[in-house]
């Protein structure tokens, strides 16, 4: 007999309680079905936990990238830069490719789409792979895989970093905030329907889904001497591309020309990268699934949340920091 114990050994529960009524008055589009995970509680929508045992088990390849993020913390543009590292620099097919996400979540809103999109053979069969959970998506995938994703890593299998290469990227939380919540409101699966102050005291409660952030971050952090894991701030990307790229080819067993990394780092560039249409996920529009002004990538700066923080919300968010500081040497390149 399947010893499911070991298969998965994290408890999933449903939120109940003002938490959950508070997640369904504020995320109209995730509905109110919320379930957190492990000792941790970690908040995901409901269709996670069909999958849960399936992603915790998923058999690995040995030329697998992971790449771990909590959202908004540069995960798209870690992704491009990852996948021409491995693809020799090829930037006319990364120009055409779309970058894939098999991970996420959106069982929701997909099901309300198909009825609108019913007449419509090309984009019901995305809708479709879109359902399809992420282990039976990764599996179909050619090597090498790049597999993005928003799980934590205890979410993930155990094995992860003997056989496989990791890249996680952090970002200072509040402008991670400032970032989620303007997806929150665009993306139907989430449709967040508040100001930034509510999203904000949801925010440093753990209850934005893929929370709690720091947890999220500390699992990584404390993993980033394995040889196979890369920790990356978004603020280094910011500050200094070229030796932040040149870090990710070392991790990567790269070796690429300077004038070949000075290439990249313009095709990388915030003003070119948000003109590529690859990454802009505009098929997400088409489908209903993003707000017609919606924008992926949008301003791609570091501090703007202080166009967000009133004072007494700029000391609260440095308590909330510190304290979740205190038992780590993390430091974030904007706090130093
Ligand atoms: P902002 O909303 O602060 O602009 P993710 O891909 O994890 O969802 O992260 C999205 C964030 O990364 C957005 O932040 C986006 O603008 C920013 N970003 C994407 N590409 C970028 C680039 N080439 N340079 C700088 N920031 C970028």
């Amino acid at each position: 007999m399947q010893d499911l114990t070991n298969r998965f050994p994290f408890d999933i529960r449903d939120v109940e309680g003002t938490d959950n009524k508070e997640l369904s008055k504020y995320f109209l589009g995730a509905g109110k079905f919320n379930i957190q995970v492990g000792p941790k509680k970690y908040l995901l929508m409901s269709d996670y936990k069909h999958d849960a045992e399936n992603i915790y088990n998923m058999p690995l390849r040995h030329d697998d990238i992971f790449l771990l993020t909590f959202p908004r913390s540069g995960t798209t543009w870690t992704q491009e830069l990852v996948w021409l590292l491995v693809s020799d620099l090829d930037h006319s097919t990364a120009a055409k490719v779309p970058l894939s996400f098999p991970m996420l979540m959106h069982n929701n809103i997909v099901e309300h789409l198909n009825k609108e999109h019913a007449n419509n053979p090309d984009n019901l069969k995305t809708l479709q792979l879109m359902r399809t959970p992420g282990s039976e998506q990764v599996a179909k995938m050619p090597s090498p895989r790049f597999i993005r994703t928003h799980l934590p890593l205890s979410l993930l299998p155990p094995t992860l970093l003997d056989s496989t290469k990791v890249v996680y990227v952090a970002r200072d939380p509040r402008d991670v905030a400032v970032s989620f919540y303007h997806l929150s409101r665009e993306f139907k699966s989430y449709n967040f329907n508040g100001g930034f102050k509510t999203y904000w005291s949801l925010f440093v409660r753990d209850l934005v889904y893929w929370s709690p952030f720091f947890e999220h971050l500390k699992e990584a952090w404390r993993m980033r001497h394995h040889p196979n894991m890369l920790f990356l701030f978004y603020e280094e990307l910011l500050q200094d591309l070229p030796a932040t790229v040149q870090r990710v080819a070392n991790f990567l067993g790269k070796q690429y020309r300077a004038d070949q990394i000075s290439e990249l780092c313009t095709y990388l560039k915030f003003e070119n990268f948000k003109k590529n249409p690859s990454v802009r996920f505009g098929n997400l529009k088409e489908y209903g699934m993003m707000a017609p002004k919606g924008e992926f990538i949008r301003k791609g700066k570091s501090g703007g949340w202080r166009n967000y923080f009133d004072e007494d919300m700029t000391r609260e968010a440095q308590c909330w920091i510190d304290n979740n500081l205190q038992d780590t040497d993390m430091k974030f390149p904007t706090m130093i």
